[in-house]
């Protein structure tokens, strides 16, 4: 990647006159199965160009309750874009069409929210780096149409997710009318998101994106080379990310002081909850600090694991002996 950057030509993006740009830009429509895309510095912004532009102010956007839109981008939706959060609980990070067709046709006292947009993620990372399949997103897709409801996934693992299934990222997101895909997660590229749609709907994103200040990234083409090379070669990375993540998983649940869940492993991201809480999960996250392995508190008993390319298998071995030994001392 940094050999790609060094090299890379490099332009002003917003005059169409950077090559590197266009090319990712290009590559990102094609995997996707869109008509166009756009390069943004983060997948932060790229939900929020999303959400601006397909919904209207005032109306609510529906999401799954622990969603990223709703929890981790400071209310972005409220707070720039003049939208209403309608989360929805789901099972496993998924909102079942059911669930979907209630929140929109949802009435009190005669009034009924208008519903600007359906937001999706996959893969799921509060529920765990879950799937959501192409059918279930086709399934919410025709609740959505139905309504005349756009459909966005916020797909900032969706490489992960196409990994898993082993399918291609078009068929994963080939019913939703938008997807932001990032580069800087697994794919390990040094920044930037893609935000994938109609032609239509990326020109009016180009317009929005300017309004955000997103849009003048002085000689972006050296992001945009890196992001080349991880979407031309870190498929199959991923694909090791997440088999490392299942064998993580499988052997953590079976030191048998808490339990993966969900289980099983689907993905990257294996969520541990510690049995009864023995140990407060901030004091378990600092005793494998200590001891060299860095994990996230996801709640007061829970803790976040997640692979990426520098976990190789030797480091997964040294992981599930370091835990089991942090746990044996309690
Ligand atoms: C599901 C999901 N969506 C969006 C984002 C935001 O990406 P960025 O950090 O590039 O703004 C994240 C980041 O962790 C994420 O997990």
């Amino acid at each position: 990647m940094w050999d790609a950057m060094a090299s890379a030509p490099a332009g002003w993006p917003h005059g169409g006159e950077d090559a590197s740009v266009h090319a990712l830009q290009a590559l990102a429509a094609e995997m996707t199965g869109k008509q166009a895309a756009l390069f943004v510095p983060t997948g932060t912004m790229a939900n929020l160009l999303a959400l601006m532009t397909h919904a209207t102010r005032g109306d609510q956007v529906i999401a799954e309750a622990s969603s990223h839109v709703f929890w981790s981008e400071e209310w972005g939706y409220a707070y720039v874009c003049g939208l209403a959060p309608r989360p929805v609980e789901g099972t496993r990070g998924r909102m079942s069409p059911e669930q979907i067709r209630d929140a929109i046709t949802e009435e009190h006292l005669g009034h009924r929210p208008h519903t600007g947009l359906i937001c999706l993620e996959n893969t799921h990372n509060m529920a765990g780096g879950t799937i959501v399949t192409p059918e279930h997103t086709r399934a919410v897709a025709d609740v959505a149409s139905a309504y005349g409801i756009p459909v966005h996934i916020d797909g900032a693992r969706i490489l992960n997710a196409a990994a898993g299934l082993e399918m291609a990222v078009s068929a994963l997101v080939g019913a939703s009318d938008s997807v932001a895909i990032s580069l800087t997660k697994g794919l390990s590229a040094p920044y930037g998101s893609l935000l994938c749609g109609s032609a239509d709907f990326i020109e009016r994103c180009t317009v929005n994106l300017k309004r955000l200040g997103g849009s003048s990234v002085h000689k972006a083409g050296i992001y945009a080379a890196a992001g080349l090379v991880a979407l031309r070669t870190m498929g199959p990375q991923l694909a090791d990310d997440n088999r490392r993540a299942s064998v993580l998983g499988r052997s953590v649940q079976e030191l048998g002081f808490g339990a993966i869940q969900p289980w099983p492993v689907e993905t990257n991201i294996v969520v541990l909850s510690i049995d009864g809480g023995w140990l407060p999960a901030r004091t378990f996250a600092r005793r494998l600090a200590d001891a060299g392995v860095k994990v996230s508190v996801r709640t007061d008993d829970s803790v976040r694991l997640v692979t990426h390319r520098h976990i190789t298998d030797q480091d997964v071995d040294r992981v599930i002996g370091i835990i089991g030994s942090v746990a044996s001392t309690h």
